[in-house]
């Protein structure tokens, strides 16, 4: 049978006719899909095991490990969709820019990017600058079968955050000084990251991603009228790079209840929301004409299987009216996450889904 054939029973036999798919299309569903934000990584035992020495940004490289560590999640959870095991700074390490990732930090810029001859080094990124992503891409889709793979990338204000200010923040005090300081070198910046993240995101949908998602993770520490002044048209410019593809284009952020509305106007087909904002209110806030994504707080899963599955039914709930909904937790897995909490979800959102 073809990949592309339509399935007789209940398991697709094609990634395009997957749950997952359907539901960012807006189609209806066999049961609500479901995929875990950093359901790779540091809760599961296996991940742990065979990241053992070798440093994050290292394992990005390596395509037989990515394979691996993308497919732990989906063999331990039953989840309906893989996502592609790498950190949103991978395009511009892959670019020259000195960084890494500090164990229990995060992305760390050796020399941040605060002047205009610092733009300089932002060069743009090219297929070559990342053999390793088409390579791993190619032996995971073979690996998948139907279920599929999601690619992803940093927005272009989640991706300047760390580059301005060397590091995490919680204030964003030297980025934000930039783009109220500087607005043409911030309009400048933005652009740049836009090019970078349009091109790696290509290569991923090149190589056999069936959907991308743009992580701006720290959108949330904006207002509205500087996310629209200063923000949107970057991000745009991504989803409007890779339209042509006609792969779902799903938008997330962290603390983006003020700003669902405009991160749906950049371009996505999904909004990401986080544990903030019911989804029956979400939806009135991003407009019709897209499937959204959550919203489980990920602190939930320490609590007893009683209350999880009862928060579960509860985003089930606001979820009702829909067109599509892809449940999610409202960000990454946390590392001390009992994993097998996390595969009895699973089984409950099919199961309570089930239609
Ligand atoms: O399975 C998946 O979800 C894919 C894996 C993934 C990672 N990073 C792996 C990772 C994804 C989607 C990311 C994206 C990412 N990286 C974001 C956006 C998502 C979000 O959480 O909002 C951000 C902001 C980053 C930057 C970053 N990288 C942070 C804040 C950290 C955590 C630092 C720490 O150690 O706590 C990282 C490192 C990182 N990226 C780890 C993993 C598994 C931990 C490193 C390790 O396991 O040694």
């Amino acid at each position: 049978m073809s990949a592309n054939v339509s399935p007789t029973g209940s398991q697709p036999t094609s990634t395009y006719d997957s749950a997952f798919l359907k539901a960012c299309r807006r189609e209806p569903v066999p049961h609500t899909p479901v995929w875990f934000m950093r359901q790779a990584g540091r809760s599961l035992p296996e991940y742990r095991k065979v990241r053992e020495g070798i440093g994050m940004l290292d394992s990005c490289m390596r395509p037989d490990l990515v394979t691996e560590i993308t497919l732990q999640p989906v063999r331990r959870h039953q989840v309906d969709a893989a996502i592609y095991f790498s950190d949103i700074v991978v395009p511009l390490k892959a670019i020259g820019i000195d960084l890494d990732i500090k164990p229990g930090v995060g992305p760390v810029v050796e020399q941040p990017v605060r002047t205009r001859a610092d733009l300089e080094r932002l060069r743009d990124l090219t297929p070559e600058d990342v053999p390793y992503v088409t390579e791993a891409i190619g032996m995971l889709t073979r690996e998948l079968g139907p279920t599929p793979l999601i690619g992803f990338a940093g927005a272009p204000f989640t991706l300047a955050s760390y580059l301005v200010e060397g590091g995490p923040s919680r204030t964003y005090e030297n980025a934000k000084a930039m783009m109220y300081g500087d607005p043409e070198l911030w309009a400048d910046l933005l652009d740049r990251l836009a090019e970078i993240t349009a091109a790696f995101l290509k290569v991923q949908i090149e190589a056999g991603a069936s959907a991308v998602q743009l992580f701006d993770s720290w959108a949330g520490a904006l207002a509205p009228a500087d996310y629209r002044r200063s923000v949107l048209s970057a991000s745009a410019k991504v989803f409007d790079a890779v339209a042509g593809y006609g792969v779902p284009r799903i938008h997330f952020g962290v603390g983006t209840g003020e700003l669902l509305g405009l991160m749906g106007e950049a371009g996505a087909d999904v909004v990401g929301v986080d544990w903030r904002v019911p989804l029956d209110e979400a939806v009135r806030r991003v407009g019709p004409g897209k499937a959204l994504q959550g919203n489980l707080d990920p602190t939930v899963l320490f609590a007893g299987r009683e209350a999880v599955e009862a928060k579960a039914q509860e985003v089930l709930d606001s979820a009702a009216g829909l067109e599509g909904h892809i449940f999610n937790l409202g960000h990454g897995v946390m590392p001390s996450t009992d994993p097998d909490a996390l595969t009895r979800l699973v089984e409950y959102v099919h199961t309570a889904s089930a239609r």
